[in-house]
């Protein structure tokens, strides 16, 4: 007899629906899994056999022929465990079988005894799910994710649970996802990024703008970015508190929503890099990832790479937050160069020969850097010790084009002394934060709800319709731009990060103050930009 069921295995961050066959001969007894089954799908065979002889049934001794399909998709994981186990105990006639298997993606790990081992991939299983209108069996572990996913499932704890599910006894912990299949339970995810609030207080490394004596424009400049989510570069000397600056801009990035939660979530179920134990309890990050970059990083490990089962770089798990690239001119030319095409499509393309994934990485930059090699070019209080060719080679790395994609530059000079033990008090990463949640209502309110989150998304035909500018502002525009030799991208983003700023002044129409502001962000003392 031949059971069919369904599963799924994954590719980048997308889950595939697999059919999983079984069939059972009389013939020499063992297993056999076609389908191009990678090795840990293939030792599912052992840990399968182990499972149900501990789960109370007998494992056939026959000839057990399994077949993945599509045969031509690469099989990786353990998820196929639980369909694989089910399937033999149904063709073998040891359970029978009560329920339409085909309403059900069925995926769980398992473990020698017959517990059923959470899976990884869950988010893109349960959106595979939705689309397929069908419902999930998987194990206990999981139905938090599933339950944020409002994608309908029954959860499980051992294999023995599915099978008394199956064969239609009552099952004492049956789960069913009451919601509707749409992501209704945003008032429960709100409540959670509170919780985890309250928690993350506590250990936060992360400086508040309370604490950054001066500095006033770096500041503003680090609102406006976070506010329009443009990249920023800050330029400065030693010890001048340009690390510091870039760290606090994790204390005013808006909240995460949940469908962007699930979203960068869903990356993160790809990666090696794991959410640090017992932070994430739901497998649902709660609030835009800030992630730092070492700048000896490899180009693999900032875009994303790897032989056969690619995972996703910094730049992906940055989706929908920040990246922070400290010491920005220390990368590697070919680093620096590969952040290009995934800075503008907002989406990375790893190529290999037989297929090619894609990651998202809608991520803001902020980067850091020294002025020149010794760190003091430009500095009133130290000579600068590197000759000219030193400082020519030193930003001829930084291309152009690289350089073209910021849209705020800033210097951030050592404040005064005295300023640092200032006991004057300036605005708290709070209030800033809360002007910022406000702006984003105001920039929603006026583009009337479209779906653009941030004005530094917004293409050539979005600037047309959104940027809301008088005839004689643009012609004011055109012809300092003309004066100041200004490439085309950086016209564009000028004008995104004036719009920004309007945006935190509450202005409809955009004002030559605004703009006067954001041609003031690309006039630098260390840079030619
Ligand atoms: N404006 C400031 N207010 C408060 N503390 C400051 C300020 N500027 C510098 N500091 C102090 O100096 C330390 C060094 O600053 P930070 O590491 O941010 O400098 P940096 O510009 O990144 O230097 P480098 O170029 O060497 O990386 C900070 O940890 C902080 O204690
Ligand atoms: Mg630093
Ligand atoms: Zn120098």
């Amino acid at each position: 007899m031949i059971t069919r069921l369904k599963s799924a295995t994954f590719m980048g961050i997308n889950a595939i629906s697999v059919d999983v066959e079984v069939f059972i001969t009389t013939g020499i007894p063992g297993v056999m899994i076609v389908g191009l089954p990678d090795t840990s799908t293939k030792e599912a065979k052992d840990r399968v056999k182990a499972a149900i002889k501990n789960s109370g049934f007998d494992y056939p001794i026959k000839k057990i022929t399994i077949n993945l399909a599509p045969a031509d998709i690469r099989k990786a994981g353990s998820t196929f465990d639980l369909p694989l186990a089910i399937g033999i105990l149904i063709s073998a006639r040891l359970l029978k079988c009560e329920i339409n298997l085909d309403d059900y993606i069925i995926a769980g790990e398992l473990s020698l005894n017959g517990k059923l081992n959470k899976v990884n991939g869950l988010i893109a299983l349960g959106i595979l799910a939705k689309k397929l209108n069908k419902a999930i069996i998987i194990p206990n572990e999981n139905k938090e994710t599933a339950e944020f996913l409002g994608v309908n499932f029954k959860s499980f704890d051992t294999l023995k649970g599915v099978c008394k599910f199956i064969s239609g006894e009552k099952e004492e912990l049956i789960l069913t996802n009451s919601k509707e299949n749409n992501l209704s339970n945003f008032m429960d995810f709100n409540f959670y990024i509170k919780q985890k609030e309250l928690k993350d207080n506590k250990n936060n490394d992360c400086p508040d703008f309370l604490d950054i004596k001066g500095h006033e424009l770096a500041k503003r400049a680090l609102e406006v970015a976070v506010s329009g989510h443009h990249n920023i570069l800050m330029v400065g000397p030693p010890g001048s508190g340009k690390t510091m600056i870039a760290k606090s801009a994790m204390g005013i990035l808006p909240d995460i929503s949940l469908e962007e939660s699930i979203e960068t979530s869903n990356i993160y179920s790809f990666s090696n890099k794991k959410f640090k134990e017992n932070e994430e309890e739901y497998n649902l990050i709660s609030r835009r990832p800030f992630i730092s970059v070492h700048h000896t990083i490899t180009t693999a490990g900032l875009i994303g790479g790897g032989g056969a089962n690619p995972v996703p770089g910094d730049i992906s798990l940055a989706h929908n937050g920040v990246l922070f690239i400290d010491e920005f001119s220390e990368l590697s030319k070919k680093t620096l160069d590969s952040l290009r095409q995934p800075m503008e499509d907002k989406v990375v393309n790893l190529s290999r020969s037989r297929f090619s994934i894609l990651f998202p990485c809608d991520f803001m930059l902020i980067a850091a850097m020294n002025p020149c090699p010794c760190g003091y070019y430009g500095d009133e209080n130290h000579e600068c010790r590197c000759s000219s060719a030193e400082i020519y080679k030193f930003y001829n790395k930084l291309s152009g084009p690289i350089l073209d994609r910021f849209d705020i530059f800033i210097d951030v000079y050592s404040v005064n002394l005295k300023k640092l033990m200032d006991n004057k008090t300036g605005e708290s990463s709070k209030e800033v934060k809360e002007r910022i949640k406000q702006t984003e209502k105001f920039q929603s309110e006026r583009r009337a709800g479209a779906s653009i989150m941030f004005n530094s998304s917004l293409n050539s035909s979005g600037i047309r319709k959104y940027i809301n500018i008088s005839d004689s502002t643009l012609s004011f525009y055109n012809e300092v731009c003309q004066k100041l030799n200004i490439s085309s991208r950086a016209y564009h983003r000028t004008l995104k990060v004036a719009r920004t700023i309007a945006d935190i002044e509450r202005r409809d129409t955009l004002d030559e103050d605004s703009i006067l502001e954001a041609l003031n962000y690309r006039n630098t003392k260390f840079l030619k930009v």
